[in-house]
């Protein structure tokens, strides 16, 4: 029996290289081996406002993208969350069995609440409740995830091993699997924070659907130092995140690029680093471009894929109704 990877992806802002080189790029690669199902999770993306014609559109863009990236529908799932009421009604369950003060300590809900204050919602508190449910509606073993994602994972095994301490052995816990270089990509306007798909700065991510002269502006416009020596230095994050773009870009070893850069300047990196994203993006952009020409083949895809993982869900949703006493 192969392992069952998970993962999912909000249908929001533009997907961007932090999204690809932490976390789409390791589906892609693993999807041979592992019985892999990724989900657009648009029921996660209305934990915050949404106009309605963006989102429907976004949710296809996502698929286009992944697709595109080289997630092969014949041999991963993939499916958009709304699509299997499963979801939702697995959150509810596991919110009864998850103490308020687990989902308090949440990193990424403190820093929303920070920013947002009473304007944020009560489905955005509950988020990591929803991403448990997806996760272990599957008995999923694996979930590739950036860093960002790493806190709500160990929640899901929390809230999991709870439920199964007193209905008996339910769920499997799932593992995060977490890249070693890449991980969290910072913005590149400010390499203190996080790329980000809710960022507004046009300079900050560069997204994988951006033109190649956007991506070259975008990358010399970046933020580094006063500094000259082009090392893999995390102290100095900004040469640091562009070190670690180009590392995973390339595939080439830090001693070799550092090597290749001895006696040049930031401006020859930048450039260099700027023609490597644009040639590695060009064939995953007209991928994507074919792929959108067809509109209804996005949507057979999404549809098929709903459709495989519906019995698995309804399977663990009868055995944990049955063990709570529901119905
Ligand atoms: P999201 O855009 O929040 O739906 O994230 C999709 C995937 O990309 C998740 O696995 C995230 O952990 C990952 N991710 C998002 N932003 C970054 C980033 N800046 N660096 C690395 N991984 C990221
Ligand atoms: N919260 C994740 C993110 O923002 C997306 C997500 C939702 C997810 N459900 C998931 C990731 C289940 C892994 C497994 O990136």
């Amino acid at each position: 029996m192969k392992k069952r990877v998970f993962s999912g992806i909000q249908p929001t802002g533009d997907i961007h290289i932090g999204n690809y080189l932490a976390a789409i790029k390791h589906w892609v690669a693993s999807q041979t081996e592992l019985d892999s199902v990724f989900c657009i999770v648009d029921l996660h993306a209305i934990t915050v406002p949404q106009e309605t014609n963006v989102l429907k559109s976004k949710i296809r863009e996502v698929t286009g993208l992944l697709l595109a990236a080289g997630i092969d529908p014949k041999l991963s799932t993939v499916f958009i969350q709304s699509h299997n009421s499963a979801h939702t009604e697995l959150a509810w369950i596991l919110n009864c069995f998850t103490p308020m003060g687990w989902m308090q300590r949440m990193t990424q809900f403190k820093d929303k609440l920070q920013e947002q204050k009473e304007q944020v919602s009560v489905g955005l508190f509950d988020y990591p409740a929803l991403m448990a449910a997806d996760i272990l509606l599957y008995n999923t073993d694996i979930v590739p995830v950036g860093e960002d994602q790493k806190q709500h994972v160990e929640l899901t095994r929390d809230i999991a091993q709870r439920f199964n301490s007193i209905y008996g052995e339910t769920f499997k816990l799932p593992e995060p699997l977490i890249p070693e270089t890449g991980a969290r990509i910072m913005g590149l306007d400010d390499p203190t924070t996080k790329m980000s798909k809710s960022e507004a700065g046009s300079g900050h991510a560069i997204n994988l659907l951006d033109p190649s002269d956007t991506i070259r502006a975008k990358v010399m416009q970046a933020t580094t130092d006063s500094l000259r020596e082009i090392r893999f230095d995390e102290n100095r994050p900004g040469i640091y995140n562009l070190l670690v773009i180009y590392e995973l870009f390339t595939g080439l070893s830090r001693p070799d690029i550092e090597a290749r850069f001895e006696r040049k300047g930031y401006v020859n990196l930048k450039q260099e680093l700027a023609e490597i994203i644009v040639d590695s993006l060009r064939p995953l952009q007209s991928r994507y471009q074919e792929l959108t020409a067809d509109p209804t083949y996005l949507d057979s895809v999404l549809t098929e894929g709903s459709s495989r993982i519906r019995p698995l869900a309804e399977k663990t949703m009868t055995v944990v109704k049955e063990k709570v006493g529901l119905g």
